[in-house]
């Protein structure tokens, strides 16, 4: 489904270069369920988010689907919005809008109807148990409760691929384990799965870790 070809990536500020990542290549199938493993500053951000095309490498190729994947902005808005659902680290939700409109966003995008936008926000919301959540606000809410939402609102649209970076990182276990099982069951369903996390018990869920350390894959 997507494949790394030789992939580096550096990040120039003020001067100061950074190689996050050093020559990357890797395969990931369809319907795999992948860790991205490796210490603060390895590069499993930098990795995902060329991944879901949120950044483009410095070097070296990306494939999705055996397409490379460059463009202008609008071109690789146009991409994420059709493939990809993003968990991102913190949650990333807006703050003085309800959970419903959190939820709705990425399909305000694709110009659906409203009545069918409520549709497909109430099943997404029932599937992961925060129905009830809908007409709050973010700060009323707990961290599960949070990340629940920003996995609804990652999946709202089917995206075929699934980038979570550190969706457990701020949960306790409880609600870990409830994340876990809904990432899980979406991969079931035939999501493509990558995971940042430092959590083994996250990759152990996985069917693969793959293991970062200064830019490098070392295992
Ligand atoms: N926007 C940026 N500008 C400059 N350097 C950056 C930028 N983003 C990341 N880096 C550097 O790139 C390297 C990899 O960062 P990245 O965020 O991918 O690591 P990470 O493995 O996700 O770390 P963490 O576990 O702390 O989230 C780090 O050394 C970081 O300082
Ligand atoms: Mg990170």
């Amino acid at each position: 489904m997507i494949e790394f070809k030789n992939i580096s990536k550096y990040y120039r500020y003020k001067k100061i270069e950074t190689n996050a990542l050093d020559h990357i290549s890797l395969k990931i199938d369809k319907n795999e369920m992948v860790a991205i493993m490796g210490p603060s500053g390895s590069g499993k951000t930098t990795l995902l988010n060329i991944a879901g095309a949120l950044l483009t490498q410095s070097s070296g190729e990306y494939l999705f689907d055996h397409k490379p994947i460059v463009g202008n902005e609008s071109e690789m808005a146009r991409f994420r919005n059709n493939h990809i659902g993003f968990v991102l680290q913190h949650f990333a939700l807006i703050k003085n809008r309800n959970v419903f409109y959190n939820i709705a966003l990425p399909l305000k995008y694709q110009k659906m109807k409203k009545d069918q936008v409520e549709k497909i926000v109430s099943t997404v919301a029932e599937s992961l148990g925060i129905s009830n959540r809908l007409k709050m606000y973010p700060h009323m809410l707990s961290g599960g409760e949070c990340q629940r939402v920003a996995i609804a609102r990652a999946v709202v649209t089917h995206p075929n691929m699934i980038l979570a970076d550190e969706p457990t990182s701020s949960l306790d276990d409880d609600n870990k384990y409830e994340v876990l099982n809904i990432l899980k069951r979406l991969n079931n369903c035939g999501a493509t799965i990558l995971i940042a996390t430092h959590d083994n018990t996250v990759a152990q869920i996985c069917d693969r870790k793959i293991q970062l350390n200064n830019g490098h894959i070392v295992e």
